[in-house]
Protein backbone atom coordinates (compact mmCIF):
# COMPACT_ATOMS: atom_id res chain seq x y z
CA UNK A 1 0.00 0.00 0.00
CA UNK A 2 1.41 3.48 -0.77
CA UNK A 3 1.25 6.52 1.18
CA UNK A 4 -1.80 7.64 -1.21
CA UNK A 5 -4.13 4.62 -0.80
CA UNK A 6 -3.52 5.51 3.07
CA UNK A 7 -3.89 8.74 2.99
CA UNK A 8 -7.22 7.67 1.37
CA UNK A 9 -7.99 5.33 4.03
CA UNK A 10 -7.90 7.43 6.37
CA UNK A 11 -10.10 9.96 5.13
CA UNK A 12 -12.98 6.96 4.31
CA UNK A 13 -12.77 5.76 7.92
CA UNK A 14 -12.85 9.20 9.50
CA UNK A 15 -16.25 10.01 7.32
CA UNK A 16 -17.40 6.71 8.00
CA UNK A 17 -16.92 6.78 11.47
CA UNK A 18 -16.40 9.87 13.20
CA UNK A 19 -14.55 10.29 16.16
CA UNK A 20 -15.85 13.07 18.66
CA UNK A 21 -19.30 13.40 17.18
CA UNK A 22 -21.47 14.27 19.49
CA UNK A 23 -22.68 17.10 21.48
CA UNK A 24 -21.24 18.35 24.88
CA UNK A 25 -23.66 19.80 27.31
CA UNK A 26 -21.20 21.79 29.53
CA UNK A 27 -18.89 22.80 26.68
CA UNK A 28 -16.82 26.04 28.27
CA UNK A 29 -16.30 27.23 24.09
CA UNK A 30 -18.77 26.67 21.13
CA UNK A 31 -19.06 27.96 17.46
CA UNK A 32 -20.97 27.33 14.38
CA UNK A 33 -19.52 26.87 11.19
CA UNK A 34 -20.74 27.76 7.16
CA UNK A 35 -19.35 26.92 4.06
CA UNK A 36 -21.98 28.77 1.93
CA UNK A 37 -20.60 27.36 -1.56
CA UNK A 38 -22.89 24.40 -0.08
CA UNK A 39 -24.47 25.13 3.11
CA UNK A 40 -23.02 23.03 5.20
CA UNK A 41 -22.87 23.56 8.81
CA UNK A 42 -21.17 22.03 11.78
CA UNK A 43 -20.65 23.21 15.27
CA UNK A 44 -17.73 22.85 17.54
CA UNK A 45 -18.15 22.01 21.64
CA UNK A 46 -14.91 22.54 23.28
CA UNK A 47 -13.95 21.92 27.29
CA UNK A 48 -11.32 24.21 28.75
CA UNK A 49 -9.96 24.00 31.76
CA UNK A 50 -6.40 25.98 32.92
CA UNK A 51 -6.03 26.39 29.15
CA UNK A 52 -6.24 22.93 27.85
CA UNK A 53 -8.27 21.07 25.91
CA UNK A 54 -9.98 18.69 27.97
CA UNK A 55 -12.42 17.60 25.57
CA UNK A 56 -13.76 18.54 22.19
CA UNK A 57 -16.00 17.38 19.82
CA UNK A 58 -18.11 18.25 16.64
CA UNK A 59 -21.46 17.86 15.08
CA UNK A 60 -22.92 18.69 11.56
CA UNK A 61 -23.60 18.45 8.39
CA UNK A 62 -20.79 17.84 5.68
CA UNK A 63 -18.87 15.97 2.85
CA UNK A 64 -16.66 13.20 3.41
CA UNK A 65 -13.47 15.79 3.48
CA UNK A 66 -15.12 18.20 5.93
CA UNK A 67 -16.26 15.59 8.39
CA UNK A 68 -12.70 13.91 7.93
CA UNK A 69 -11.42 17.02 8.76
CA UNK A 70 -13.37 17.51 11.84
CA UNK A 71 -12.75 13.99 12.81
CA UNK A 72 -9.19 14.24 12.63
CA UNK A 73 -8.49 17.59 14.04
CA UNK A 74 -11.01 16.45 17.44
CA UNK A 75 -8.47 13.08 17.73
CA UNK A 76 -5.51 15.85 16.95
CA UNK A 77 -6.64 18.61 19.77
CA UNK A 78 -7.15 16.91 23.00
CA UNK A 79 -4.88 17.67 25.44
CA UNK A 80 -3.59 20.64 23.35
CA UNK A 81 -3.09 24.34 24.93
CA UNK A 82 -4.92 27.09 23.07
CA UNK A 83 -1.57 28.36 22.09
CA UNK A 84 -0.86 24.82 20.61
CA UNK A 85 -4.02 24.83 18.98
CA UNK A 86 -4.17 27.76 17.19
CA UNK A 87 -0.38 26.83 15.96
CA UNK A 88 -2.04 23.83 14.59
CA UNK A 89 -4.68 25.98 12.63
CA UNK A 90 -1.98 28.03 11.47
CA UNK A 91 -0.27 24.63 10.19
CA UNK A 92 -3.31 23.64 8.73
CA UNK A 93 -4.10 26.55 7.09
CA UNK A 94 -0.91 26.82 5.23
CA UNK A 95 -1.15 23.05 4.12
CA UNK A 96 -4.29 23.53 2.57
CA UNK A 97 -3.61 26.62 0.77
CA UNK A 98 -0.21 27.40 0.35
CA UNK A 99 1.65 25.18 -2.70
CA UNK A 100 5.17 26.65 -1.10
CA UNK A 101 4.01 25.90 2.74
CA UNK A 102 7.17 25.73 5.52
CA UNK A 103 5.13 23.15 7.42
CA UNK A 104 6.91 19.89 8.57
CA UNK A 105 4.10 17.29 7.21
CA UNK A 106 6.03 14.92 9.62
CA UNK A 107 4.67 16.38 12.73
CA UNK A 108 0.88 16.95 11.49
CA UNK A 109 0.30 12.80 11.95
CA UNK A 110 -2.88 12.20 10.41
CA UNK A 111 -3.87 15.43 9.49
CA UNK A 112 -1.23 14.74 7.07
CA UNK A 113 -3.62 12.54 4.72
CA UNK A 114 -5.57 15.95 3.97
CA UNK A 115 -2.68 17.60 2.09
CA UNK A 116 -3.63 15.97 -1.19
CA UNK A 117 -7.17 18.38 -1.01
CA UNK A 118 -4.60 21.61 -1.87
CA UNK A 119 -4.60 19.95 -5.24
CA UNK A 120 -8.43 20.55 -5.37
CA UNK A 121 -8.97 24.07 -4.76
CA UNK A 122 -12.97 23.74 -4.68
CA UNK A 123 -12.61 21.28 -1.98
CA UNK A 124 -9.92 23.10 0.41
CA UNK A 125 -12.95 25.19 2.41
CA UNK A 126 -14.47 21.57 2.75
CA UNK A 127 -11.07 20.77 4.72
CA UNK A 128 -10.64 23.97 6.54
CA UNK A 129 -14.41 24.67 7.56
CA UNK A 130 -14.12 23.16 10.89
CA UNK A 131 -10.16 24.49 11.38
CA UNK A 132 -11.77 27.96 10.79
CA UNK A 133 -14.87 27.29 13.61
CA UNK A 134 -12.44 26.06 16.15
CA UNK A 135 -10.33 29.43 15.49
CA UNK A 136 -14.01 30.97 16.09
CA UNK A 137 -14.62 28.96 19.21
CA UNK A 138 -11.09 29.70 20.84
CA UNK A 139 -11.56 33.55 20.12
CA UNK A 140 -15.01 33.59 21.49
CA UNK A 141 -16.78 35.06 18.38
CA UNK A 142 -20.10 35.50 18.95
CA UNK A 143 -20.96 35.49 15.11
CA UNK A 144 -21.44 32.09 13.00
CA UNK A 145 -18.31 31.80 11.10
CA UNK A 146 -17.94 31.21 7.16
CA UNK A 147 -15.20 29.90 4.98
CA UNK A 148 -15.60 33.23 2.97
FE1 LIG B 1 -20.03 21.18 1.94
FE2 LIG B 1 -17.77 19.97 1.57
S1 LIG B 1 -19.39 20.10 0.16
S2 LIG B 1 -18.38 21.12 3.28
Amino acid sequence: MDLKDLYQDIIVDHNRSPRNFRRIDHATRMAQGYNPLCGDKLVIYITLADGVIEDVSFQGEGCAISTASASLMTEMLKGKTEAEAAALFDNMHQLLTEDNHGVDVAELGKLAALEGVRAYPTRVKCATLCWHTLQAALEEADEPVTTE
